[in-house]
């Protein structure tokens, strides 16, 4: 293993570069070299990549984003885009590659190993919907942010005596609203895993307004449909004022938190020492506390399940 290259791939997340810098300098300290492909997958179709040194990840780690750029190839999913990828690599002479991204990326690193490319990817995404890790990088740093939002949005909430309905991101899963819902102190967390009827919802609000909530917060998970069609069910079946908080993609940026950059630099040393020790076609993953790894094949395409625990005990504690 004498040269490593790293490529960030799929939608961004805070800590990003946190791993590109642990992946670098883990590399460079073992002798190795370090390539760094930009724009994700496109970069190794496109030549555009450069060799990254100790200096060339100074002062990234508080950075959001990533210094290589990202996006998605559909091309990786052709048998021609993976053999010109495959091409690229060999005359890179890459001999292991570490592919930090979601589902998408899980995907691209599994066909390449496939081929005789070993590589192995972190995972990385706001949505922490990638089976057999408790985390994703950047998870928790989009949790705060949200959460620190819809502290600001209670007060006129409260002010106005509104029902708010803040829509997240999280693509098809509900982890990430889960876990805004149980922080924030939400009435309602919607997800696609949960339905819930917008008849059995404006029964509730009635309710809790009746018990004197004369404000409630409901997360939305972006995956459960327009939060902008319940909020006119939910003005029609119970005459309450209501408006929709649409948080975007300041859920994707900032600085990251403490706990994405430490689990990033983790995350990285140990996908370059997979990678020293010859083992290929691994997921590194966060289980019970501890940085492990996983086949990709295990983790690929698995649906992970929603945490049915705090679920009912963000039911409970928002009454
Ligand atoms: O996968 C991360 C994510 O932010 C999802 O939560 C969101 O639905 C999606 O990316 C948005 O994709 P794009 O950045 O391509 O608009």
């Amino acid at each position: 293993m004498k040269k490593i290259g790293v490529i960030t791939s799929g939608g961004d997340a805070p800590g990003m570069n946190a791993a590109i810098r642990s992946v670098v300098r883990s590399a460079i300290y073992s002798g190795c070299e370090v390539v760094g492909i930009h724009r994700g997958f496109r970069g190794l179709l496109e030549d555009q990549y450069s060799h990254l040194s100790l200096r060339s990840v100074s002062g990234i780690i508080n950075r959001g984003g990533t210094m290589l750029k990202t996006g998605r190839c559909p091309e990786m999913k052709t048998a021609a885009g993976m053999t010109q990828a495959i091409t690229a690599l060999r005359q890179l002479q890459i001999d292991g590659l570490v592919v930090i991204g979601g589902d998408g990326s899980l995907a691209a690193a599994n066909a390449l190993s496939r081929r005789g490319i070993p590589a192995v990817c972190i995972p990385g995404s706001i949505d922490n919907d990638i089976y057999g890790t408790d985390e994703t990088i950047g998870f928790d740093t989009a949790l705060n942010t949200a959460v620190e939002a819809i502290d600001k949005i209670r007060d006129t909430a409260s002010s106005h005596e509104r029902v708010f309905i803040v829509e997240v991101m999280g693509r098809e899963h509900g982890f990430l609203a889960l876990a805004v819902g149980l922080a924030a102190g939400a009435e309602f967390i919607l997800v696609p895993e949960v339905k819930v009827s917008a008849s059995v919802l404006c029964s509730e609000l009635k309710q809790e307004h009746h018990r004197g909530k004369t404000s409630v917060i409901i997360v939305f998970a972006e995956g459960v449909g327009s939060p902008y069609e319940l909020a006119q069910k939910i003005t029609k079946g119970t005459h309450q004022e209501v408006r929709v908080s649409s948080l975007g993609y300041i859920q994707r940026g900032g600085t990251p938190s403490a706990r994405s950059r430490i689990l990033a630099s983790k995350f990285g040393a140990h996908a370059v020492n997979l990678l020293l020790k010859g083992k290929k076609n691994r997921l590194v993953v966060l289980t019970r506390g501890g940085i492990t790894d996983i086949p990709i094949a295990l983790a690929a395409g698995r649906e992970k399940p929603i945490d049915q625990t705090a679920y009912t005990l963000a039911e409970r504690l928002a009454t």
